[in-house]
């Protein structure tokens, strides 16, 4: 039987992404189009990190968003990428270091559900493990250190803010705002902004209650 413990492990993305060829986690652009299109310009160099074979992409791309780099570590994902859609951009890389990307080159960073992938073994949302904080640190230092000085990093999830806003500051170089969508399951979409103050009211409102996410290491 499939175990959600294995959404963090290559060698099972490898193996389905062999036959996979669309699946939506959480939701498709349109429920959250309203919120991200009016914060990013058609110009922008966008990044899809662990973009698995979501459509999103392609959803872009027909909005107008013609300079999209597709980023997975599943080689496989990225072989039939760069197959199907050669007038993209495919790199295979991993999230916690993005050693296949140049510094300073994006203007938005753009995840779903993969920070939740990456995290899927911990076993508690109010005392996340010493070797989940130094991943998120990994993962957000190599996000701001892709993003060009004024980027953003806009992460869809359904992580309560309670637990992603303090865990998102451990980050010092970038502020961050929050917008919901959903209808009965409610997500979420942070927008981090490099080179901004920290320091603002909804900073201040949720880092009180889940504090470990901000524990020092
Ligand atoms: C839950 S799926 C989300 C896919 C897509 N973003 C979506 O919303 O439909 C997680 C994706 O992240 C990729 N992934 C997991 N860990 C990764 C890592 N450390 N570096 C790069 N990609 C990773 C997986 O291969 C998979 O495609």
């Amino acid at each position: 039987m499939e175990s959600n413990s294995q959404y963090c492990r290559m060698d099972y993305w490898d193996e389905r992404f062999k036959t996979e060829q669309k699946f939506e986690w959480l939701s498709g652009l349109d429920a959250f189009q309203h919120i991200v299109t009016p914060l990013v310009d058609q110009e922008s160099r966008i990044a899809h990190i662990g973009c698995g074979s979501s459509h999103v992409y392609m959803q872009l791309y027909n909005l107008g968003y013609e300079n999209i780099t597709n980023i997975d570590y599943s080689q496989v994902l990225i072989e039939n990428g760069r197959r199907l859609h050669p007038y993209m951009t495919w790199i295979a890389d991993d999230i916690t270091t993005l050693a296949n990307c140049e510094s300073a080159s994006f203007d938005v960073v753009f995840e779903k559900a993969t920070i939740e992938a990456v995290l899927v073994t911990e076993k508690s949302a109010w005392e996340p493990s010493d070797e989940a904080l130094r991943t998120l640190e990994s993962i957000f230092s190599s996000i701001s250190r892709v993003l060009k000085p004024n980027g953003m990093f806009i992460s869809v999830s359904f992580t309560q803010p309670h637990f992603r806003i303090p865990a998102l500051l451990r980050q010092k170089n970038w502020s961050v705002e929050m917008f919901e969508f959903g209808e009965n399951f409610h997500y979420y979409v942070y927008v981090c902004r490099k080179g901004t103050d920290a320091d603002n009211e909804l900073a201040r409102r949720y880092t009180s209650i889940a504090k470990s996410w901000l524990r020092p290491l």
